[in-house]
């Protein structure tokens, strides 16, 4: 079967069985992502823009260009149309509300039990920047003014540099803001514009926005996290690409440290070695 859709300039881009295994491998193997069947469309829509711009004029001239290229933009700017980067401020609150009211006291108590004021915070698969965002204005509003005395900060992490683009730039445009509470977004945005929101510096130097992919088999940690946040992420990959995931984010959660995932998500297996918490919330077993 062959699936064509309208594209720009009026003519058919169009993809064959082949074709689409040939892209749906190539999208599995590098970045995890495993397009089912019923994505052939989207997929479609999603790259026939650039293939048209680039001057292919086959999925097959496209997919060759990005296996031979010396280096990695093509791939990079395939994952940057291929990634579904939606996101917003407060999504699943609940979680939010646990981080702030339970996880939070939880592990900074043993973290100052040991003496130790770093508090380690991971957000991968951040998107454009309004979770980690969101957990780091929590975090100062649960510190106060002690904020200054922890050396803490949250790591985001994504595959897609388009969407860390925004995630740097800190840009949002109202209905997004409308999403935050005002006292938070009163403290830490200031207006640009009409409608548009910016992050203040005092918040967004507490970001550490890094390009990285999920299925790197080596996590550059030294550290362990004392929370990990991979919400809405996992829904993309099939069991096994999880559970192999679901291991390394175990292997570097602190004891007594919390892993979030999406409330759409469940670890099924792969959580053996976390402990339930909660909808989508785990914790790692104190030694
Ligand atoms: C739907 S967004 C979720 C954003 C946010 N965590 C939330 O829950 O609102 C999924 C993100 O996962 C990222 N992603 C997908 N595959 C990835 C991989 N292999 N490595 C790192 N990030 C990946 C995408 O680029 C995208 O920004």
């Amino acid at each position: 079967m062959s699936e064509k859709l309208n594209g720009m300039n009026g003519y058919l881009l169009s993809i064959s069985d082949e074709e689409f295994q040939l892209m749906r491998s190539l999208i599995y193997e590098r970045f995890g992502i495993n397009l089912t069947e019923q994505k052939r469309s989207l997929l479609i829509g999603r790259l026939q823009k650039i293939i048209k711009t680039s001057g292919f004029h086959s999925f097959q001239q496209y997919y060759e260009h990005i296996i031979n290229s010396q280096n990695e933009q093509a791939l990079s700017n395939l994952i940057d149309r291929v990634s579904t980067n939606h996101t917003y401020f407060y999504r699943e609150k609940d979680h939010f509300d646990y981080f702030l009211q339970t996880a939070l006291p939880n592990v900074v108590s043993r973290l100052e039990a040991k003496g130790s004021r770093e508090l380690r915070v991971w957000c991968a698969g951040c998107s454009s920047g309004e979770e980690p965002y969101m957990i780091l204005m929590l975090m100062q509003k649960y510190f106060g003014m002690d904020y200054l005395k922890w050396d803490a900060g949250v790591l985001a992490t994504d595959i897609s540099l388009r969407a860390l683009n925004t995630a740097k730039a800190g840009i949002y445009n109202q209905e997004k803001i409308d999403m935050i509470p005002e006292e938070l977004v009163s403290k830490h945005f200031y207006k640009s514009g009409k409608s548009e929101w910016v992050v203040k510096d005092s918040l967004k130097k507490e970001a550490t926005f890094r390009r990285f992919n999920l299925m790197n088999s080596h996590f550059p940690f030294k550290k362990p996290f004392q929370i990990i946040f991979c919400r809405n992420v996992m829904i993309y990959f099939d069991q096994p690409t999880r559970d192999n995931l679901v291991k390394k984010f175990y292997q570097f959660t602190d004891p007594g440290g919390y892993f979030f995932i999406g409330h759409s998500e469940s670890l099924g297996r792969s959580h053996d070695h976390y402990q339930y918490v909660k909808p989508a919330v785990y914790q790692k077993r104190y030694k």
